[in-house]
């Protein structure tokens, strides 16, 4: 089953003078539970296009379909009520208000999007806490939490709502490796409860773990490698066939 379907997408902003286009011509399909992640050099779109699935922002041509729903065809007031309830969102960086505890920074937009006070909501939020390890931590503030902590907070908030889809946008790309294996468990075990994950990384051993990846070339899909094909061996690991290939299109 398809969940997102993307059509000749296109994105040229207009404004740089000349408007250059970003995206050209996307063509997409992502499967229920898969495990997508969007490698490519840096500029070669891969967060205009991250964007333009999820409906945080629009493409200039084409149409992107999720869950049999034309998300280019939304109103404002639809796509921001798609946003709340049918996407989440990892980003690089955490965006936490300073103010809030850890459990408040989710939990209160978690309400806002519920529109109940309903006691599950707080209930559901604390069980996702205790899920990824920062239970304990619940009522520190932001500012105490370490950068795996905040973004396992991220992972928190972005399943708050029960999303169709989970957008990661490079969610290791400031971390350490030791903290980028201790996230990337938690994105894993994510995708193991059958959500599918579409992220953005450099990172090849964090790509890895992804069913499939795709190559992004100034604004054009170029190439496709499907790792949950791979069969691992002793001598060849699903890294080692994935490191060929990005070399193959000189990553
Ligand atoms: N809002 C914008 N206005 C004008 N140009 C933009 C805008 N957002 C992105 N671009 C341009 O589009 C191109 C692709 O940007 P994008 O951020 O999608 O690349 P990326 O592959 O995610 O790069 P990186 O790996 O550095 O994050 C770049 O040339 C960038 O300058
Ligand atoms: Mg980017």
């Amino acid at each position: 089953m398809t969940v997102l379907q993307a059509r000749s997408v296109s994105k040229t902003f207009d404004t740089t003078d000349p408007p250059t286009p970003v995206l050209k011509g996307i063509d997409l399909d992502v499967a229920e539970a898969e495990f997508l992640v969007i490698m490519g050099a840096s500029g070669s779109g891969k967060s205009t296009l991250l964007y333009a699935l999820s409906g945080l922002d629009r493409p200039t041509e084409g149409i992107v379909t999720l869950a049999g729903r034309d998300l280019t065809g939304l109103s404002e007031k639809e796509a921001s009520q798609m946003r709340l309830h049918q996407v989440g969102f990892i980003f690089q960086q955490s965006y936490f208000l300073d103010n809030l505890s850890i459990r408040d920074n989710i939990l209160l937009p978690a309400l806002k999007a519920a529109g109940t006070k309903d006691r599950s909501v707080s209930r559901h939020i604390d069980d996702l806490l205790e899920r990824f390890g920062i239970g304990h931590i619940a009522n520190h503030g932001i500012t105490e939490a370490s950068g795996d902590q905040l973004q396992r907070a991220s992972i928190c908030r972005a399943l708050s709502v029960g999303p169709q889809v989970l957008f990661a946008d490079e969610p290791t790309g400031a971390l350490n490796s030791s903290m980028t294996e201790d996230v990337m468990d938690a994105i894993s075990s994510v995708h193991d409860d059958g959500t599918t994950i579409i992220m953005v990384t450099h990172d090849p051993v964090v790509a890895a773990r992804a069913d499939r990846v795709i190559y992004l070339r100034d604004g054009e899909l170029i190439d496709e490698l499907h790792l949950s094909r791979v069969t691992e061996t002793e001598t060849r690991s699903k890294e080692d066939e994935l490191q060929s290939w990005l070399s193959a299109n000189d990553f």
